[in-house]
């Protein structure tokens, strides 16, 4: 049985993802630094709940994708910690089309620390692990190994590069282990604060914002006592915050707000409120039940 945690696990599972960064290198020509940053993006907002993301990227052609990836190299600059804050002009949307929800560029600055953090996470335990300098980590005939390969493959340096890479790949204690994927494993998350895990991400339509008391009064009334805390965007003046957050005394809460969709759509007091909570991966969601699906052949849980 091959380990559990191995470089190999981790690259079956995101093979989606590296086929869009080959693409995106490739095809569509753009530098791989800076596509490795846009996948972390992406896979940080999947997991906020922006279901199959990159999957819905992937659907798009060169052109749409281009120009997703421009605007997520923006969106990054305003989660950087020393990040200028957006102005107006930074009030238009962004992903437009792949979101419900009005999201500008306000949405990342606001939750800047927390997207950061979780960004820097994403990039060291997955994206510097499975993309390489001009193309991503494959897996070789077997199924077994990791293999880098250089992008226009067929040259016949190929070869001598691709077993160089293959001993420093072959070194899987530095693969993140993936065994407390059981859901019922103890979990320690370095970037996850226990608040972090009671905190929900809340979004009002634009020009329809929704004070704090009308959003402790809404979820008091429906699920009682909950509420811990709102924290509602501060904005200039003539500007209406369009986002929030707000933290409960409890994490069970949220498996009722959300009633099993990936987000939350509510209308209070005639205003629209969408309300999303962020699950790390390896933890998460539909990608947990691929991966399981697709490895129960290795594991038993
Ligand atoms: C993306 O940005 C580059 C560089 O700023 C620009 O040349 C290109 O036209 C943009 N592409 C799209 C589709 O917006
Ligand atoms: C995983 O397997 C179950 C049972 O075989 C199936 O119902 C489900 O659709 C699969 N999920 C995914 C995401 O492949």
């Amino acid at each position: 049985m091959p380990g559990i945690g191995t470089l190999v696990d981790l690259l079956l599972f995101y093979t989606l993802e590296r086929v869009l960064f080959n693409r995106m290198v490739g095809s569509v020509g753009k530098n791989s630094q800076q596509v490795k940053r846009a996948m972390a993006l992406w896979l940080m907002l999947e997991e906020i709940g922006y279901h199959d993301l990159i999957r819905m990227i992937h659907s798009y052609d060169d052109k749409t994708i281009e120009a997703l990836f421009n605007e997520s190299l923006r969106c990054l600059e305003f989660i950087q910690p020393n990040a200028a804050p957006p102005t107006e002009s930074h009030d238009t949307r962004v992903f437009l089309g792949l979101f419900d929800e009005p999201m500008n560029f306000r949405f990342f600055y606001y939750n800047r620390e927390f997207m950061y953090k979780r960004y820097v996470h994403i990039m060291e335990i997955v994206c510097d692990k499975i993309f390489g300098e001009n193309a991503a980590i494959e897996v070789d005939e077997s199924g077994l190994k990791p293999v880098a390969r250089p992008l226009g493959e067929g040259s016949t340096t190929s070869q001598a590069s691709t077993e160089s890479n293959q001993l420093l790949l072959n070194q899987d204690s530095e693969a993140p282990k993936l065994s407390n994927l059981n859901p019922g494993a103890n979990e320690f998350n370095p970037v996850q604060t226990p608040e972090d895990t009671r905190t929900m991400f809340l979004t009002f339509s634009k020009g329809y914002p929704l004070s704090r008391e009308e959003i402790i009064y809404f979820f008091t009334s429906k699920w009682g006592e909950v509420v811990q805390d709102v924290f509602i965007e501060l904005t200039h003046p003539g500007q209406d915050p369009q986002f929030g957050r707000i933290v409960f005394t409890t994490s069970l809460v949220i498996p009722w707000v959300l009633n099993g969709q990936a987000k939350a759509k509510f209308f209070v007091n005639r205003k629209h409120l969408w309300v999303r909570v962020y699950v790390p991966r390896y933890r998460g969601r539909r990608k947990f039940i691929k991966w399981y699906n697709n490895s129960r052949k290795y594991y038993s849980f």
